[in-house]
């Protein structure tokens, strides 16, 4: 059977995540990788903290701290969030990790012996002002291609072309703002992509037939440009050195990889990691090295796109060894915060540390993977997210599990009641929910999270209009028995969304499975419901003794809309539901 690599795109160190790093890698990847355990495949979900980097030396430095210190706390701070929200990562490594250093300068040494690699001298960006080379990103001013003002010395986040910081307009540095500005020559090593460019095309040709358009089609218009020789490594203090027994001059002037050479590395790295910390697990090569049986897929915002569909490829194709390569991409556009960029400077937008302090991680799960974007940007805004939890996860799904449970323990005692057998009704309903199911299925194979999450709240919606039809409360009345089996199906229903809600609310999810007794042994072993379990609804069987759930999702009050609304920065535009 096929085993599945997941990874997310490696959150950078320098800072707590907002919901738009989560929604556009992390998140998505953990629903995937939830919902292909719980139909039996092997998963391995990884993902790490991507170290290296200016960023992360500029964040050392406003906090007081060496660099390694911070990227310590700061990688420890975003595993707890990450475990927080729930993502299920095997593992959460580092790109700094002594596997990573490893892996990078064997993949650098094979890139030069295949010649793939060479060094070239090169005319670098220095400002004297702040007494140094600039890297790349930290040069900045306006796209030659599109004209954006703020574009980076490495890519354009408006175009997404990637740049040499000699291209811009009106270069400026972006650590003083200062234009004073020269040009002194150095060397470093190129990763030669141009002659790697047809061997990337074949591979994108073989592979990209299946993947959302929104991948293929930044990675062709690259690919139609011409790939060019990309610089690999950088003059920082921090970061994977130049290997000594292969480029002895390069690391005396100490040298580093450039951070997009060594981080999609990192997830080969992590996996080591992984096997590294119990040797009960498989060698990390069993995932990644000369495998047939792997299918590998990745999550990333689409600013990331361009490395993993032409840099890390051309990096994996010149090693000339069978490493695994990616077979779908996943990509996602932005999720904007009313309207405009979320914005770590100007305070505006949610932190993944703050949303969990306001609220469960189900209920921002929830929205996110709902309104997931897929194509287009996506636009968050507080009044939204209140109108589609309150409808969605409190009435739809809580308030119909607190009120067959409550009503079911009124009437009969917190056991399931016994009563009629199921009739008409209830074949119907398992027909629908098991052609609703079949449907979650396929979207949620195909990564289509949007829909799949539509079609989950459908058969919520579904388990509604059974019991508002068949209102057990007034059956009570006359038909004791046909209102017993109306909350046994109610309560199977429960059973069933605590089953296949949980890779999108897995702590809710939990919780509707752990509701039934111990009297039932055969329930903790039931999986997710394949072939024509569904159409039964008869996991739970009369007599099983329940608890009846505090109210699972608290309603978001108007009061704390307008309080998160200018806690948060929202503007005052109206807003369109
Ligand atoms: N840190 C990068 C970002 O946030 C993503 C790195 S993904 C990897 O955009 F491929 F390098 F791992
Ligand atoms: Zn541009």
């Amino acid at each position: 059977m096929t085993r599945h690599l997941i990874t997310s795109a490696l959150p950078y160190i320098n800072g707590v995540k907002h919901l738009g790093n989560l929604v556009g890698s992390m998140l998505p990847a953990d629903v995937y990788a939830r919902y292909l355990r719980a139909r039996g495949h092997e998963v391995l979900f990884v993902c790490a903290t991507d170290e290296h980097g200016t960023p992360a030396e500029l964040a050392a430095a406003a906090a007081g701290l060496t660099v390694a210190e911070f990227c310590a706390q700061a990688h420890a701070t975003q595993k707890a969030i990450y475990d927080g929200f729930g993502l299920s990562f095997d593992v959460f490594g580092r790109t700094s990790s002594h596997q990573n250093i490893e892996i990078t300068q064997h993949f650098a040494r094979k890139l030069f012996e295949n010649g793939f690699v060479e060094e070239r001298p090169v005319r670098q960006v220095y400002s004297a002002t702040d007494g140094r080379f600039l890297p790349d990103r930290y040069v900045t001013g306006t796209c030659p291609h599109c004209g954006y003002e703020r574009a980076r010395g490495d890519q354009c986040e408006n175009c997404t072309r990637l740049l040499d910081p000699t291209d811009l307009v009106n270069p400026r540095s972006a650590i003083s703002g200062s234009t004073d500005l020269e040009v002194r020559e150095t060397s470093h090593l190129f990763l030669l992509q141009s002659k790697l460019q047809p061997e990337v095309e074949d591979w994108i040709d073989r592979v990209s037939g299946q993947w959302p358009h929104l991948a293929t089609s930044i990675a062709r218009k690259w690919l139609a440009e011409g790939l060019r020789d990309r610089a690999i490594t950088r003059d920082l203090d921090w970061g994977v050195p130049v290997p000594a027994d292969t480029w002895p001059d390069l690391a005396a002037a100490g040298k580093v990889f450039y951070v997009w050479f060594d981080a999609p590395i990192g997830y080969l790295a992590a996996t080591k990691e992984w096997s590294d910390a119990d040797p009960a697990r498989p060698d990390w090569k069993s995932w990644w090295y000369d495998t047939t049986d792997v299918r590998y897929t990745e999550f990333m915002g689409k600013d990331n796109v361009p490395f993993h569909t032409v840099m890390f490829p051309a990096t994996e194709l010149g090693v000339r060894e069978p490493w695994k390569m990616v077979d779908y991409i996943k990509s996602f556009s932005w999720l904007n915060y009313y309207g405009g960029k979320f914005s770590t400077s100007e305070h505006r937008g949610i932190f993944t540390d703050d949303a969990l302090e306001l609220l469960p991680a189900d209920y921002w799960r929830y929205f996110m993977i709902a309104n997931a974007p897929e194509s287009d940007d996506v636009s968050f805004s507080w009044e939204l997210f209140a109108s589609q939890t309150n409808k969605d996860l409190a009435d739809v799904l809580g308030n119909f599990v607190n009120r067959v449970l409550t009503f079911c323990a009124k009437r009969f005692g917190e056991q399931l009641p016994a009563g009629s057998a199921p009739g008409a009704a209830e074949h119907e309903l398992g027909k629908r929910l098991s052609q609703l199911l079949a449907d979650y299925e396929r979207h949620l194979d195909e990564i289509e999270l949007r829909k799949a999450t539509a079609t989950l709240r459908t058969m919520w919606s579904l388990a509604n209009e059974y019991i508002n039809d068949k209102a057990p409360w007034t059956q009570i009345k006359t038909e004791p028995d046909a209102a017993a089996l109306t909350l046994r199906t109610a309560a199977n229903l429960i059973f069933l969304f605590g089953v296949i809600s949980e890779p999108v609310i897995p702590t809710t999810a939990a919780t509707l499975r752990s509701l039934w007794h111990e009297q039932e042994p055969h329930i903790a072993g039931l999986g997710w419901p394949e072939g024509h379990d569904v159409e039964a609804l008869s996991w739970l069987q009369p007599g099983t003794g329940f608890t009846v759930p505090p109210v699972l999702f608290a309603k978001i009050t108007d009061d704390e809309v307008s309080s998160w609304r200018s806690r948060f920065g929202a503007d005052d535009r109206q807003v369109q539901l």
